[in-house]
């Protein structure tokens, strides 16, 4: 079995990361509000590059204007993102790291009071997330349009130096609205069973490998389970085959925590990362995220089949946590950090703000 140290060398691609530490997508609202990527947050992602991850990947990008989730969200839907992003690729290099933009649509959790626009899904479906009201359903030129925007945002990305692009499909978003039964209900070609439901994902897979250069990184975030929007296991699996077989460069599960089983076959002792390596193991490489603390924890989820571990919380933390994989007793401090100790490991006020919204994370 790979220690997390070790490196990994995308099959398709040849492109090698110097270990299986992955820093996750993680939304920290420092950006302008033009979506353009302030110094905080190129600071908060380069020091995470030099503080050894293999890949770095961005918070969660939109891609139109339309699709904006919070204030502070880094945007991709322009070509006056590019300087930005340039420079934020040029100095994920620099470090010798892999850079990923997480691209994302909110769908109905993007709040008008944001966009000007009444939120849109796969179909009408009640808001969540604090607003009243509820989404429109997408019509089939709008989902063309979709595509194109995803198409145009990795384009950009590749443009400013990106080595890939994470579709966000996980975590209730408008990818996820698309693949879940209960938020995608159309009687259409984008609607039905997981192989209907998933075209709209498979449609951008292809327009971001038709645009983006050859060598360019095409991998997907799922969540395995999500009960709001009718994400079940058994859709997730056959859907991982489906991406397996479209070829993409890696499966993104999040888990939320590695150790947890599937809520649907409770008596089933597989952890959800044995549930993916079990049905597609070999075809696509699996990354998986959630409560990874420890280098022993990384070794365990390893062992389970994944071929890489993404941390969120532990790299907030620890910039250089990656850089700790070599010693099979790293097991860092964790939460509740104090704000002066936050702030050491690169987070901006803002951030360290947000962060205390995640309950007992800031002392
Ligand atoms: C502050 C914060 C922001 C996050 N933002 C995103 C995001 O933009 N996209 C995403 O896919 N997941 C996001 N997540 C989820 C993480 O990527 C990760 O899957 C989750 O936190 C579990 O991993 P951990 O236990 O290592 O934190 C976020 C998590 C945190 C803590």
């Amino acid at each position: 079995m790979p220690s997390p140290a070790e490196p990994f060398v995308f099959p398709r691609t040849g492109m090698e990361s110097k270990n299986r530490a992955v820093l996750a997508a993680m939304t920290n609202k420092q950006s302008n509000d033009d979506g353009t990527l302030s110094e905080d947050e190129v600071n908060w992602l380069l020091m995470r590059a030099q503080g050894g991850f293999g890949i770095v990947t961005t918070a969660a990008t939109h891609v139109t204007p339309g699709g904006k989730s919070w204030k502070g969200e880094m945007g991709v839907w322009g070509d006056h993102h590019i300087p930005g992003l340039t420079k934020l690729a040029d100095g994920i290099r620099g470090h010798g790291a892999i850079s990923l933009a997480q691209i994302f649509h909110g769908g109905m959790s993007a709040p008008e009071s944001l966009t000007g626009q009444q939120p849109i899904s796969a179909s009408q479906n009640p808001l969540s997330d604090g607003m009243e009201g509820e989404s429109r359903e997408v019509t089939n030129d709008e989902i063309e349009d979709l595509i194109s925007s995803f198409g145009d945002a990795a384009v950009r990305c590749a443009e400013a130096g990106f080595d890939g692009v994470e579709l966000h499909g996980a975590h209730g978003y408008l990818i996820c609205q698309f693949l879940g039964e209960a938020t995608n209900r159309r009687d259409d070609e984008w609607g039905g069973d997981i192989s209907s439901r998933s075209r709209f994902l498979l449609r951008i897979i292809e327009q971001v490998r038709s645009r983006a250069p050859e060598g360019f990184l095409v991998g997907v975030r799922i969540s395995p389970e999500h009960r709001r929007v009718g994400v079940r296991l058994e859709d997730s699996l056959d859907l991982a085959e489906i991406l397996a077989d479209a070829g993409i460069d890696f499966l993104h599960i999040s888990c939320w925590d590695c150790s947890w089983r599937s809520s649907e076959f409770p008596e089933d002792p597989r952890t959800l990362t044995e549930w993916f390596s079990d049905r597609v193991g070999d075809s696509v490489p699996i990354i998986s995220a959630g409560a990874i603390w420890s280098t022993s924890d990384a070794q365990g989820v390893i062992g389970h089949g994944a071929d890489m571990i993404a941390v969120a919380r532990a790299a907030i933390g620890h910039h250089d946590w990656a850089s700790n994989m070599a010693d099979t007793e790293y097991d860092p401090q964790r939460p509740p950090f104090s704000s002066s100790h936050l702030i050491s490991q690169g987070l901006s006020e803002t951030f360290v703000d947000y962060m205390r919204s995640w309950k007992g994370f800031v002392e």
